[in-house]
């Protein structure tokens, strides 16, 4: 079992690197038992689209989905949870702010993972499990590497962050994307690395609506992922509230759910599969329009995507069409922002592209983050086939990732967002 079990004092050196460390946390622990963990989680980005429950409280979907993980160098959650029986009461901190541990959602998944614990230790009082009791208090803190308000899905590496840490910290195996479902449907999804498939289910208790991974994250090297982040007036409606609204009012999303998606998420596994790009992005970006065309068919209808969203759709197609084939695909979720597949050779020209439509406000400084891009020179044919009417400042930066693995224990101490008293590290508010 990957745990550290803690004494409030020198736990840190008393747990790593000494041969018997275990037996001699086990007897700190007799005084003052703390266990800690932290983890890390990624986000994902649908290429096969969620959108509508059949089931509110147990977050059961009307149709499967299809996502493809984001690297954690570039986009990830980390969270730390401890249990105490120092402690009084559950708590939990998210990017350095106390917040409200009373949230439903929240609730939901903490009061199933202590039931699996409960479950698992079959009620036995064994010396290894009874200083660890599932009544103490759990504390937590979460913080993401990239800013909430980018408008990047952050719910989903959130909770599968949360459901997989308290699950190293109870000590729980097995699946468990049907628990961080509880917390945000699609950060079930997020318990997996690479290429991820979440099976809608049939049964009225949730237990068959789970997340499978379909492809590992090795299994494309040459995929790459280029986020947009625009700039947006105002934050639109979350997709809780819009896809309520929806499945009350949409004809359209009921068809999409019976007769459209069951056939696109066999065809896109094949995609995937075959590494088929062209047969991918215009899967992609179709599955994206026809997912705001959703949004158009609710009543009153929903707007995520604003005229800079527009603007890149309507380049990424004049690229395809110059280049005489898919080389670019979008896609777009409850926001603004752009999220654009293409493989590893297409990433400089395009960037230089999107640079001279949206030419960045701050001299260009930081307008490119993540995966290093290698400088290209697109031809004056291509930029004056698909450059047009640049929006300065439009774009407020670019993010280069790639597919990448799933949750992860840190086994370095120092990854602790939590103090040794269980508080807050300074470091991280
Ligand atoms: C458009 O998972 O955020 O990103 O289950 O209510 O928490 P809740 O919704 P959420 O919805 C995601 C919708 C989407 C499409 C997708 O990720 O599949």
């Amino acid at each position: 079992m990957h745990m550290w079990e803690v004494g409030l004092q020198s736990w840190v050196v008393l747990c790593i690197g000494f041969p018997c460390s275990q037996q001699l946390c086990k007897a700190m622990a007799e005084d003052h038992p703390q266990t800690m963990v932290t983890c890390t989680a990624p986000v994902n980005i649908a290429v096969v689209k969620y959108w509508g429950k059949r089931d509110e409280q147990l977050i059961l979907p009307i149709n499967s989905s299809l996502s493809v993980t984001l690297h954690q160098d570039q986009l990830k959650t980390t969270t730390t949870a401890a249990i105490s029986r120092d402690f009084t009461e559950d708590r939990l901190w998210l990017n350095g702010k106390e917040e409200d541990i009373g949230h439903p959602r929240l609730q939901s998944c903490l009061r199933e993972i202590r039931r699996l614990a409960r479950k698992r230790r079959g009620g036995s009082q064994s010396r290894d499990t009874a200083p660890l009791s599932l009544t103490y208090k759990v504390h937590v803190a979460s913080e993401n590497n990239f800013p909430t308000a980018a408008g990047l899905a952050s719910s989903a590496a959130g909770y599968a962050c949360l459901v997989y840490t308290l699950a190293k910290l109870y000590g729980i195996e097995g699946d468990l994307s049907e628990v961080a479902r509880m917390g945000s449907g699609s950060a079930c999804r997020s318990m997996f690395g690479g290429f991820v498939q979440w099976v809608m289910g049939e049964d009225a208790d949730g237990k068959d609506s789970v997340a499978q991974q379909v492809a590992q994250e090795t299994h494309w090297p040459e995929l790459r992922i280029l986020i947009l982040v625009v700039s947006a007036e105002k934050k639109p409606m979350g997709s809780t509230a819009g896809m309520q609204t929806s499945v009350k009012t949409s004809f359209l999303l009921k068809h999409r759910a019976q007769a459209v998606v069951p056939e696109r998420m066999a065809q896109m596994i094949r995609h995937i599969q075959q590494r088929d790009f062209e047969a991918f992005g215009e899967l992609t970006m179709k599955e994206s329009n026809q997912f705001h065309a959703t949004c158009l068919d609710t009543f009153p209808p929903i707007f995520y995507l604003n005229d800079i969203s527009k603007q890149v759709v309507a380049l990424v197609h004049r690229f395809n069409t110059h280049c005489g084939k898919t080389k670019v695909a979008y896609t777009f979720d409850a926001g603004p922002n752009a999220v654009l597949f293409m493989l590893e050779e297409t990433v400089g020209k395009f960037v230089e592209v999107v640079k001279r439509s949206f030419p960045p406000e701050n001299n260009g400084g930081q307008f490119l983050k993540g995966l290093p891009v290698e400088a290209a020179t697109p031809s004056e044919e291509l930029l004056s086939a698909v450059v047009r009417d640049p929006s300065p400042g439009a774009v407020r930066y670019l993010l280069l990732t790639k597919p990448g693995p799933g949750p992860a224990l840190m086994e370095n101490a120092d990854c602790h967002l939590l103090g040794a008293d269980g508080l807050l590290r300074s470091s991280s508010s």
